[in-house]
């Protein structure tokens, strides 16, 4: 079956910008021929982008400043405290995107693997900021594909005590059949993506997608 979803058609995700530089970024990140270097250069510039999209659903705060010229400027600052947490191992990738912005962000990560012959998510650890709760969540893995992994990730936060409404979850390719799945099952969820793509595979592979992301990450295909 495949579903379509266009980001404009639900308000809790949301697609960067369609802009050229992005649709050729993808291109690359997309094409099988792309050699390791390039993947992993080309990627951390769409993972850059998307973090700095995710700050914008962060809440802000008025702050008057005065500028060098003596007069005063009514501006924003952010409010609340933010963490990462990283869904390992392809989420790892979306670390040093996130620490480039946020300098000594605290990053918490979750091991959750697929089962290769299902496709079921298995959790084999977690290390959270012991705080975690008071703080604003970015959750980070590049592949969105039944949902299955971030799903688990999101218990594991929320039992933790982290507020649904207080996790963004960053990816950079989302199958419509795991995004509505996980819009649906956490009504306050938001999703930031930069692609949106049409359907999955036999295997729970994202159609077109990238291939494994990890894998191509990391050089271990
Ligand atoms: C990939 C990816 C996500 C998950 C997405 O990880 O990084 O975590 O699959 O699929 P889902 O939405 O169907 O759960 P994988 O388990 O392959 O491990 P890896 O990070 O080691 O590549
Ligand atoms: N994980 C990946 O890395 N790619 C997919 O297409 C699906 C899950």
């Amino acid at each position: 079956m495949s579903l379509s979803l266009q980001a404009a058609e639900h308000p809790r995700l949301h697609q960067l910008p369609q802009t050229n530089q992005l649709k050729a970024l993808m291109t690359i990140i997309r094409d099988k021929n792309t050699t390791r270097s390039d993947f992993v250069f080309y990627s951390d510039r769409v993972i850059r982008l998307l973090v700095e999209e995710g700050l914008n659903y962060l809440p802000v705060v008025h702050k008057q400043v005065i500028t060098p010229m003596g007069i005063p400027f009514e501006g924003v600052s952010f409010e609340g405290r933010i963490c990462g947490v990283s869904i390992m191992r392809a989420g790892e990738s979306m670390e040093q995107g996130l620490r480039d912005v946020c300098t000594s962000v605290r990053i918490g990560k979750v091991l959750i693997q697929r089962d290769e012959r299902t496709a079921q998510p298995k959790l084999y650890y977690s290390k959270l900021p012991k705080d975690i709760a008071n703080r604003w969540v970015l959750l980070l893995d590049p592949m969105l594909a039944t949902g299955g992994s971030a799903m688990k990730c999101i218990e594991v936060l929320m039992e933790a005590g982290v507020q649904e409404e207080r996790i963004l979850f960053i990816n950079l390719i989302c199958a419509p059949e795991g995004a509505l799945k996980m819009l649906e099952r956490f009504p306050k969820l938001q999703i930031i993506t930069a692609e949106i793509d049409e359907s999955m595979d036999a295997n729970k592979f994202i159609l077109p997608g990238l291939g494994d992301f990890g894998d191509r990450y990391f050089g271990t295909e």
